[in-house]
């Protein structure tokens, strides 16, 4: 989603701008921009396209642009067209302020209406350039910036991260948040102010977090935190610790492929630490100090979002099947809005790759206030699931440039399957059991990397179907969630329609779709259910559907009905989908490439969704 960027030192800002903004196009936007203050005034550039254009078209106006203090955007558009009027930054009526802008102004039409009565004039229909013109106002009739801004939200509802500069400020830049992550970089006779840390980490590893509601007035040696009502407040400066070569392709010709093939490493790291393989055991330092909740809770709530809402589907059948907790998925957008029955023993848990997702945020906040216990899973350290939860789960796996999820869901899982032994073992598992299971799900990380081994399969399948406009996906058990984990993967980044079903809810409408040009994506382990599965495969090929198996090594029966067989180790039942998600990743990255799509920033997706 946007991106924000933004310097005052005394160095030139434009480079250390577009450099910024690069790092954080793997939000997904639609439009750039950015403003500096140069001579007692701005110079603004912005566009409906790529940041590439963006410093294309300053390369060509203005090759020797130098600047001191300035800030860049990456805009997703929210309220109107990604064109080049709406990017930002916006500016107010007399051009004395200019903002970048993440988040909704949700009363932004009853502002401009009465702003449109007192002669205010709009190039766009965006909030943003509402709330410019709002601080414009505030700063003609006060004179002071922070003062304006400070007066400007006081007015505003919604979410914000937002910069302030002018020409007639020259020497600090005013930000504040409310529901959109913001942080300041702290360097030498330089501040930073970023939507992500790794738009800053190339210049500075120490960092300020603001928290909801707070303003901060950055010159270039001093900092300060104050509430809306100009309090002051004490932040403390943290050391990030992330590496330049996280947020670097290293070699791989897309961040989705990389992080499919980090996962060996990732899921391990989701374990490290935590799994007692001799003891049959696991040990969650995140969930010490509510551990007594978690142990007598009458029934534990998933709730997430797109793919981490998949982790959660995976998580239900792991926790009710093994360790006997009653458990129920709800989408995070309609718990929120359902005034959902939950009590003070009832646990809810968020899962969240971004730990920023506004509809688990808000679901997380509704939890809380009905007085139950929540638990975050969480990729982003610091974010603002992982601060708001009573306690929770890192699941290390690191930073996720793709905007497809793969390496985080894979974790989620582990981290769901590390609970369940957990909370299993508490509930009465004998050790033996336990150390079977520990075992078992230790062996995954070195399985997963045999799967990503040959991936030749994937590009011979991905030839013949990538012309195809439709896809099915079927699995059974645990392996449902897998299939509607593939059927996302692949209309996120090839844009190929593609349904996820359980396989036998397959005769009770999809399989009227079937016929010889449509492929069937079927996950089929040698399981419990496996005839029942392969009669499932009986049915798509008696209507001649094109049949591409996830299957096991020794399974050869597979071999006589499928078309192309992609073969996975054996695994325990529940620790199947850490394994079967691995091809569907893959194939849907061969396809999309084989189509020619962007598949690190697919059209209209956004990596973090600020607004609801
Ligand atoms: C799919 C994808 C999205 C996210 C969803 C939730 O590849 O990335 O569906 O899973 O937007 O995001 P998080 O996990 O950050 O809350």
């Amino acid at each position: 989603m946007c991106g924000i960027v933004g310097y005052i030192g005394s160095r030139n800002c434009v480079p250390i701008i577009l450099e910024g903004l690069r790092r954080l196009e793997y939000r997904g936007y639609d439009s750039a921009g950015i403003a500096v203050l140069r001579d007692g005034a701005f110079f603004i550039r912005k566009n409906a396209g790529k940041v590439a254009d963006l410093a294309n078209a300053l390369g060509r106006e203005n090759g020797t642009l130098t600047a001191e203090v300035g800030m860049g955007h990456t805009r997703w558009a929210t309220h109107g067209e990604p064109n080049d009027v709406n990017a930002h930054p916006h500016w107010d009526q007399h051009q004395q302020v200019a903002i970048v802008h993440n988040g909704i102004v949700e009363n932004y039409m009853a502002i401009k209406t009465k702003l449109l009565r007192d002669g205010h004039t709009f190039l766009g229909g965006t909030d943003t350039e509402v709330l410019a013109h709002l601080i414009g106002v505030m700063f003609e009739e006060c004179g002071d910036l922070t003062a304006a801004v400070r007066g400007a939200l006081r007015e505003v509802d919604g979410t914000y991260g937002i910069v302030v500069i002018s020409p007639k400020a020259p020497d600090k830049m005013v930000v504040a948040r409310k529901g959109s992550p913001l942080l300041i970089g702290v360097g030498d006779g330089e501040n930073y102010v970023a939507s992500d840390a790794s738009a800053i980490v190339a210049h500075t590893r120490k960092v300020v977090y603001l928290d909801d509601g707070e303003i901060a007035e950055i010159t270039r040696h001093r900092v300060r935190t104050m509430t809306i009502d100009d309090v002051t407040v004490e932040k403390q400066v943290q050391q990030i610790t992330l590496e330049l070569t996280q947020i670097e392709r290293g070699g791989f010709e897309h961040f989705m492929l990389k992080e499919i093939h980090e996962q060996p490493e990732t899921i391990l790291n989701a374990m490290r630490g935590r799994l007692m393989v001799d003891e049959g055991d696991v040990r969650l330092g995140g969930l010490q100090n509510t551990i007594g909740k978690l142990l007598s809770a009458r029934r534990i709530v998933l709730t997430a979002c797109g793919t981490s809402w998949h982790a959660a589907l995976v998580g239900e059948y792991m926790l009710e099947q093994i360790a006997r907790v009653p458990a129920e998925v709800e989408y995070a957008s309609e718990f929120r809005y359902r005034d959902p029955i939950v009590n003070i023993d009832d646990v809810v848990l968020l899962i969240s790759q971004s730990g920023e997702t506004a509809d688990t945020l808000s679901a997380l906040r509704e939890a809380k206030s009905k007085g139950a216990t929540v638990l975050g899973i969480v990729n982003v350290v610091g974010s603002s699931i992982a601060r708001e939860s009573h306690g929770g789960v890192y699941v290390h796996a690191g930073p996720e440039i793709g905007v497809a999820s793969t390496k985080a869901f894979t974790s989620q899982l582990t981290v769901l399957a590390l609970l369940t032994i957990l909370l299993a073992r508490a509930r009465g598992m004998t050790r033996e059991r336990g150390v079977v299971l520990a075992k078992e799900l230790a062996t995954l990380p070195e399985k997963v990397a045999q799967v990503l081994q040959n991936t030749q399969v994937f590009r011979d399948i991905a030839e013949e179907f990538k012309h195809c406009h439709n896809a099915l996906y079927l699995g059974r058990g645990a392996n449902f969630p897998v299939a509607l984990e593939g059927a996302l993967k692949l209309k996120e980044i090839s844009y190929i329609h593609a349904e996820g079903y359980p396989a036998a809810e397959m005769k009770h409408g999809p399989i009227a779709l079937i016929d010889k040009n449509m492929p069937v994506v079927v996950i089929v382990p040698k399981d419990g259910i496996y005839e029942k599965v392969m009669s499932n495969i009986q049915e798509v090929r008696a209507r001649r559907g094109r049949i591409i198996a996830v299957a096991n090594e020794d399974d050869t029966d597979i071999d006589q009905l499928a078309e192309f067989v992609i073969r996975v180790p054996r695994t325990y039942g529940f620790f199947g989908p850490i394994l079967n998600i691995i091809p569907l990743q893959l194939l849907a990255y061969y396809i999309a490439v084989a189509r020619g799509t962007n598949v690190d920033q697919p059209r209209n997706l956004a990596k973090s969704v600020t607004v609801e």
